[in-house]
């Protein structure tokens, strides 16, 4: 056998099969063989020298996962590409325990095939004229590897770190990547306010709060640097002294750091190389555009909020009746919401999306809106139009999915007799059926100029009448298990 700069493909899909072939081949001197699966990969791998193989993850038969580590007993001195869509962590920390050393990302372009494997020929043919030993071999694809490694899982960070816009979950995410990047068991991240850290999240130590002047996080903060300090300094997480290396990374805005990374007791027992301590400064920038993105994000929102809530203003001060009855329309579902068990984002909904469930309104001309006596047919379609304005004021913001259907449906019944789209059953959304029998009770106890208000128990009744007709039975029942609706009223 002779290294002939020989190639081998192992993909089940022909397409990325003759793709890779045909770029491959353009490449001066190199002849790309083929194999459907991880058996046919591993069959011609123990009958060729290949320097280079590329591998698909998901094949039938014989996995990517176990090829890889096949073929690394069999030729521990191949150079093996994994081929994936996005790498996730988990994946990309596998398949390099498994011996991978680099990753190529579909979809792939003439360019970055190229490029790899001219990086990955060169490194190879430069380490071969200098020393033709296995070691070094291994040594340097052990290099290459962790380098275009830690470039593609900077990629898959900056992928997953895109679906985060809430800080908790971006804490969460920062210490669990942390972890697995820097191969540490201890780590922490906390955020620096009032002369302490405030850990945020944590793993394999406490979450507390740090005095930051005396501890390293001090010439962290002054140098906005990090600092890497060795054992028998103080370990700032426990105030003893450290076994092993403990690494602080800054998290900074406009050079101002705002948050410090702590990472220390590495799985392997090695100290943070300078190439990890790259890393862990690369990821903490990605971080903290992503922590300043989302800062924008959380004032463009709130200004929305508060335009929104100057419009609902706008028709509270034309009709007192509708503020004090949105208030008690959002308690009420909010208890409702609470009894049946619903999350933080549902009853966020119900919060603002009581508030703003009549802001069409706006769109009813006074004469109607405060008419005293009953409405005549003309003016009754006048006010039906209310769902439908609110509506469409909210409809063009990209935000606020659960209230824009609050507004619309919040006049629908639950036997489809209702309005503007006569919807039916679970057609109407949860979060509207109970703000229809928040609603409803409310109206029927509230005292309005042309009738009086009915009884606690009344209203109760009516409720248990239109129990799956105009509402949902279930909601009835939930509301009846509630504070209010056991005739305790609300707190306002
Ligand atoms: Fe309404």
């Amino acid at each position: 056998m002779e290294m002939g700069g020989k190639i081998l493909i192992v993909d089940d899909d022909p397409l990325v099969r003759e793709v890779l072939q045909s770029i491959i081949s353009s490449i001066d001197g190199l002849r790309p063989d083929l194999a459907r699966d991880g058996s046919e990969g591993l069959e011609k791998a123990r009958n060729n020298l290949y320097e280079i193989i590329f591998t698909d993850l998901k094949m039938p038969g014989l996995n990517g996962m176990d090829f890889l580590r096949e073929v690394k007993k069999s030729s521990p001195d191949t150079s093996i590409v994994v081929i994936t869509g996005f790498p996730t962590i988990e994946t990309a920390v596998k398949a390099m325990k498994e011996g991978a050393d680099d990753f190529l990302t579909k979809p792939f372009n003439f360019d970055s095939v190229t490029t790899l494997v001219n990086r990955i020929t060169n490194v190879r043919g430069m380490l071969r004229s200098r020393d033709d030993s296995e070691e070094s071999i291994r040594r340097l694809n052990s290099d290459l590897f962790s380098k275009v490694q830690k470039i593609n899982l900077l990629k898959s960070i900056s992928t997953e770190l895109d679906y985060l816009y809430n800080n908790k979950e971006l804490y969460e995410k920062i210490v669990e990547m942390a972890s697995k990047l820097m191969l540490s068991r201890e780590v922490s991240f906390g955020i620096v306010e009032n002369g302490f850290l405030k850990i945020k999240k944590a793993e394999g130590v406490r979450e507390q709060e740090i005095p930051i002047g005396g501890s390293i996080f001090e010439q962290v903060l002054n140098t906005r640097n990090f600092y890497l300090a060795l054992p028998g300094e103080i370990n700032p997480h426990t105030g003893g002294i450290l076994e092993s290396p403990f690494l602080s990374i800054p998290f900074a805005i406009n050079n101002e750091v705002f948050g410090i990374l702590n990472v220390s007791d590495k799985v392997d027992g090695t100290r943070y190389s300078e190439d990890e301590i790259c890393l862990g400064l690369t990821f903490s920038k990605k971080v903290a555009l992503r922590i300043e993105n989302n800062a924008l994000y959380e004032v463009f929102y709130n200004n929305l909020v508060s335009a929104l809530k100057s419009l609902v203003n706008s028709i509270e001060a034309r009709d007192s009746y509708t503020k004090q009855h949105s208030e008690r329309v959002t308690a009420y579902a909010l208890q409702i919401a609470e009894t049946m068990g619903l999350d933080d984002n549902e009853k966020n909904a119900i919060n603002f999306g009581g508030y703003l469930h009549d802001i069409g309104k706006i769109g009813v001309r006074d004469t109607v809106l405060l008419k005293p006596g009953r409405l005549t047919d003309d003016e009754m379609r006048e006010i039906r139009l209310h769902p439908v304005i609110g509506h469409n004021i909210i409809e063009p913001l990209r935000f606020f999915p659960n209230e824009k259907e609050l507004i619309r449906y919040h006049h629908e019944r639950f036997d489809g007799s209702g309005y503007p789209d006569g919807i039916a059953g679970s057609k109407i959304p949860l979060l509207v059926r109970i703000l229809s029998v928040a609603d409803t009770y409310d109206a029927m106890t509230s005292t309005r100029p042309y009738r009086a208000a009915k009884s606690h128990q009344d209203a109760v009744n009516e409720l248990l009448r239109c129990s799956n007709s105009q509402f949902d039975g279930e909601v009835v029942k939930a509301f009846l298990q509630t504070r209010a609706g056991m005739g305790g009223g609300l707190e306002l």
